[in-house]
């Protein structure tokens, strides 16, 4: 049965892929709730909007009558993406980290409560568990230990939807993934930082050493890992979502360029981030087992797709590089 499904910050980077993702699959009602900031971006699902199983309301998680606006009517399923993202902002300006990440979450927890609701996913990240050393890997219950003022609102709010499971018996699922990759994401992000900043020739910084390690995973397969857990997942449970593919940031920074065909001049090692987690790595043994769930996107081919995306869209992002995206850039890195 088409069941309506309400995706938050569905105008982001992996809110807009999700719900392209469910579109095409399913017959369900889709509302978009984002509240239009920064990092969200309208034109991103322009071609639905006239799709009858799609509808758009601007509004903050934060503010319940804004919730009050969107549970008018029946809701089935929550999938809360909305956030602030970016751990390098959350450092410069944790203020709405911690109002969008935590109370955000919050009211849609008490909304979900209220209007009972099927079920509740919470998408989270991987970097709630902290910085691992050269061995190892994250699993779900590898203690919480965030160090940046983003994966601490994450893991506040991460905590908060399990007590909503723990206390109320509340269907609140949580994910838990590594760094994603691929179409509309904004290009403060490393890989798509280092893409449109290559394509313009302009320096590519890397932080500190270089040496750090993501494991990164394609947005296509992180959006059919969250469908299997709201298909199959089991209330109350916790999964981890990755591909098995680390990377130092140095090698996708040659990565890059060497797709472009952009000399290596370009590279420009710039001061450290602060309390910079060195390594990330992601055991997804509990959703490639109980779930099936099988990454289907190989890297190098995804990262030359990746690429392809961003020179044939340079309106996308040459539109969001010139804008007040500039300010925060020369904050960053004007004198690094
Ligand atoms: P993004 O920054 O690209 O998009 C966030 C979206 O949320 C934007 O559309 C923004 O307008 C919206 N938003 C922000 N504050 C809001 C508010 N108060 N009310 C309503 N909407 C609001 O982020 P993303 O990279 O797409 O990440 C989505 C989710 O996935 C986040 O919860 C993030 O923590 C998580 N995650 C991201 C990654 C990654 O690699 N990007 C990895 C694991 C988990
Ligand atoms: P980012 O895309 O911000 O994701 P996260 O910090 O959430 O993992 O950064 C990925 C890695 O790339 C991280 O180790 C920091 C590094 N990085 C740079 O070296 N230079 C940059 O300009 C940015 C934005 C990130």
């Amino acid at each position: 049965m088409a069941e309506t499904v309400l995706v938050t910050g569905g105008c982001g980077f992996i809110g807009t892929n999700f719900v392209r993702h469910m579109l095409e699959k399913y017959d369900h009602h889709i509302i978009n709730l984002d509240k239009l900031t920064y990092a969200g971006d309208l034109e991103n699902l322009q071609d639905i909007e006239r799709d009858g199983r799609y509808t758009f309301v601007r509004g903050d998680i934060a503010v319940a009558a804004d919730l009050e606006r969107v549970f008018y009517r029946p809701i089935d399923v929550i999938v809360n993406f909305a956030a602030e993202s970016h751990v390098d902002r959350s450092i410069i300006d944790p203020d709405t980290f911690i109002r969008t990440n935590i109370n955000g979450t919050f009211n849609l927890l008490e909304m979900a409560r209220k209007k009972k609701v099927k079920r509740f996913i919470q998408i989270s990240t991987d970097e709630v568990y902290g910085s691992l050393g050269s061995h190892g890997a994250f699993r779900e219950d590898t203690p919480l230990a965030p160090n940046s003022p983003y994966s601490a609102s994450k893991t506040s709010a991460d905590i908060l939807a399990m007590a909503y499971f723990k206390t109320y018996g509340m269907p609140v699922l949580i994910t838990r993934c590594s760094n994603n990759y691929g179409p509309y994401q904004f290009p403060e992000k490393l890989i798509p930082l280092m893409i449109t900043n290559a394509l313009a020739d302009i320096e590519l910084p890397v932080y500190g050493d270089g040496l750090n390690v993501r494991d990164w995973i394609h947005v296509k397969d992180h959006c059919a890992a969250i469908d299997l857990v709201l298909r199959k997942g089991e209330d109350g449970n916790i999964y981890n979502i990755g591909a098995g593919n680390e990377q130092t940031n140095i090698e996708i920074v040659r990565l890059v360029l060497e797709i472009l065909g952009k000399p290596g001049s370009l590279i420009r090692f710039v001061k450290d981030r602060p309390g910079h987690d060195r390594r990330y790595a992601i055991d997804s043994g509990k959703i490639t087992g109980s779930l099936g769930f099988r990454p289907s996107v190989d890297f190098a081919e995804g990262m030359r797709q990746t690429v392809q995306w961003y020179v044939e869209n340079k309106g996308w992002w040459e539109r969001i590089k010139t804008g007040a995206y500039l300010d925060y850039y020369e904050k960053m890195y004007g004198n690094r």
